[in-house]
């Protein structure tokens, strides 16, 4: 049956996807539900991406660590990095980073100096990456990359005038309104700091040191910026609102049912989409996997089966409480990623296990769709799984055609292709059912020459659509976060006001006049990509600066 349908999906999509499609069809057709499609799009990308992140050049940066001996990729012209303190490679003159421009599919070598292992970052309004932190030679380091245009040289510098006030691996970044960043945490670190710190010191946070465990289950902690104008801060099973500017605890929250949440245990987070509807007063925060309390401290113990649960709570609601819901299938080291339609794809991961060299098995294949507008019961659909495994130190980034792109996968701690999980090097993307190719007819395109807005103005959006579209297409905008140990640092999506909608039958395009979010509480400054919708259906996306 399910051979059947691989069958009619080929006959649909036509040529060009003739050899991915009928991949996984034969490896995967009697699982597949509800759809979407499986393009590998580089067969070796030299690195392993631990940590990814996409500019608004549309290409996407790929960032290993340094001390992980030689990659299959070498820097450019010949150059060689001479580090007497690399835990492996003092002369080394292969790459840890590379640039993927997507459209050829290019993968060009970039140089990093120090070491950037479990490292955090989050872009600035500019659209520069400010990257921070990581191990040995690179805790205290910040690094820039200022992405540029196709064909172009950009690359890594690492700043020689800067450097982190407390040496950090494993902290979290978001980007703030007034277009600073915090950096929340870190491996044994209970505070946070500011980049730029503008004279600000390190700030104690006591929270962090009190969601510690014996297995130390708190490192990336959740940051979430919320409309009021405060963090939801979650780390192992607790959370709380935090006031950033006058360091007070404003809400602690109940205790999440179940698990330990954040690395080593590895479950992901989401901002659930804020929306203009109810003029961007709410907030939900959707936690889901994890992994058995001492599956780390214990191992090699029984590859304990993971978490099955998601919890979401109403931040601003007065006394809420987590909602719990259980998934399809147990995960840890799942990525939750927000597609432009605003629902969320958890994708990535293993099924028994936590994170850590060699410490998942059973592969979580098949990504799973959850809608949060559905009925409570009907939010989950599981989707076409991948033939390869992405477990430990993996990635899933959205990228503007709409697509979820997946690199890396690492469960080693050098580069070994053998093994139940070799070192992965192959970067998929996956299309979600959105884009299947039979409703090509609903789906808009976009003419955009709009590359700014301003908050709280109206701007227009141009499209055409096949068939008749709906009378008011949605108009949806989504950050590039950076994504590194399932958890997607600065991710957010707004759904927008949409005024009015007009055809030009000279242009033969529709007119969508919508109107930018209100401030830079609800939108922190910077690039978006912006998606219109029809029936559900995005365009490919518009890269538009936001700003005041
Ligand atoms: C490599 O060499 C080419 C040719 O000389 C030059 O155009 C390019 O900028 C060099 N790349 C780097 C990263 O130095
Ligand atoms: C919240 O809980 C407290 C303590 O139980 C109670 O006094 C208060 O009325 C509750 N508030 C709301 C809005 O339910
Ligand atoms: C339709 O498009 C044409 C060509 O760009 C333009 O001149 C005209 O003003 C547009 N009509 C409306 C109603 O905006």
């Amino acid at each position: 049956m399910s051979f059947f349908r691989c069958h009619i999906k080929f006959a649909m999509t036509g040529f060009m996807w003739f050899f991915w499609l009928s991949v996984s069809c034969i490896t995967s057709g009697a699982q597949a539900q509800g759809g979407g499609s499986w393009q590998l799009v580089v067969k070796n990308a030299g690195i392993a991406s631990m940590h990814t992140a996409v500019t608004h050049f549309g290409t996407v940066i790929l960032l290993d660590r340094t001390d992980i001996g030689p990659s299959q990729i070498n820097l450019p012209n010949g150059t060689c990095r001479d580090d007497p303190s690399d835990l492996t490679s003092t002369h080394d003159c292969t790459a840890h980073s590379v640039l993927f421009t997507l459209g050829p599919n290019t993968i060009r070598p970039l140089s990093i100096a120090t070491d950037t292992w479990c490292s955090s970052g989050q872009f600035f309004p500019d659209g520069t990456l400010v990257q921070t932190g990581g191990d040995f030679d690179g805790n205290s380091k910040v690094r820039y990359f200022t992405p540029c245009v196709r064909g172009g040289n950009c690359d890594w510098v690492e700043a020689t005038d800067q450097q982190l006030q407390q040496g950090r691996w494993y902290a979290t970044n978001q980007i703030l309104p007034d277009g600073r960043q915090i950096i929340v945490g870190g491996r044994f670190v209970y505070n946070v700091e500011f980049i730029p710190a503008n004279g600000q010191g390190t700030t104690e946070l006591p929270f962090l040191h009190q969601t510690d465990d014996f297995q130390h289950d708190n490192y990336y902690p959740f940051v979430h910026l919320i409309p009021d104008g405060n963090l939801f801060i979650f780390a192992n099973r607790d959370s709380i609102l935090y006031n950033y500017i006058t360091n007070a605890v404003v809400r602690q929250f109940d205790t999440i049912p179940g698990e330990p949440r954040n690395y080593p245990s590895a479950g992901s987070s989401v901002l659930l989409p804020l929306t203009s509807a109810d003029g961007f007063s709410s907030a939900q925060v959707l936690v889901c996997g994890g992994a058995q309390l001492g599956a780390f401290a214990n191992f090699p113990g029984a590859f304990a089966v993971a978490s099955q649960t998601c919890g979401r709570i109403d931040v601003l609601t007065p006394n809420s409480t987590w909602a719990m819901e259980t998934m399809p299938m147990p995960r840890t080291m799942g990525d939750m990623v927000l597609l432009p339609s605003g629902d969320v794809l958890i994708i990535n991961g293993a099924q028994n296990g936590c994170s850590g060299w060699g410490n998942a098995k059973n592969a979580a294949l098949n990504p799973v769709l959850y809608q949060p507008d559905a009925v409570v019961g009907q939010r989950f659909t599981t989707l076409t799984p991948t033939t390869i495994a992405r477990v430990y130190h993996s990635t899933a980034n959205l990228l503007p055609d709409a697509r979820v792109l997946v690199a890396g996968s690492n469960t080693h701690q050098f580069y070994t292709f053998d093994g139940d999980f070799p070192t992965e090097l192959r970067v998929e993307a996956f299309s979600p059912p959105y884009l299947n190719p039979a409703s090509a007819g609903d789906k808009p395109r976009l003419f955009n020459p709009l590359t700014a807005v301003r908050y709280n103005t109206q701007f227009r959006l141009q499209v055409s659509v096949q068939n008749p579209p709906q009378s008011n297409m949605q108009v949806n905008m989504v950050s590039a976060p950076f994504v590194t140990h399932s958890f997607s640092q600065g991710q957010r999506l707004m759904e927008l006001t949409v005024v009015s909608q007009q055809f030009n039958a000279t242009t033969n395009l529709y007119m969508i006049s919508a109107i930018a979010p209100p401030n830079a509480v609800v939108a922190p400054p910077g690039y978006y990509m912006f998606f219109v919708l029809n029936k559900g259906l995005p365009s490919g996306a518009a890269w538009i600066k936001v700003s005041n």
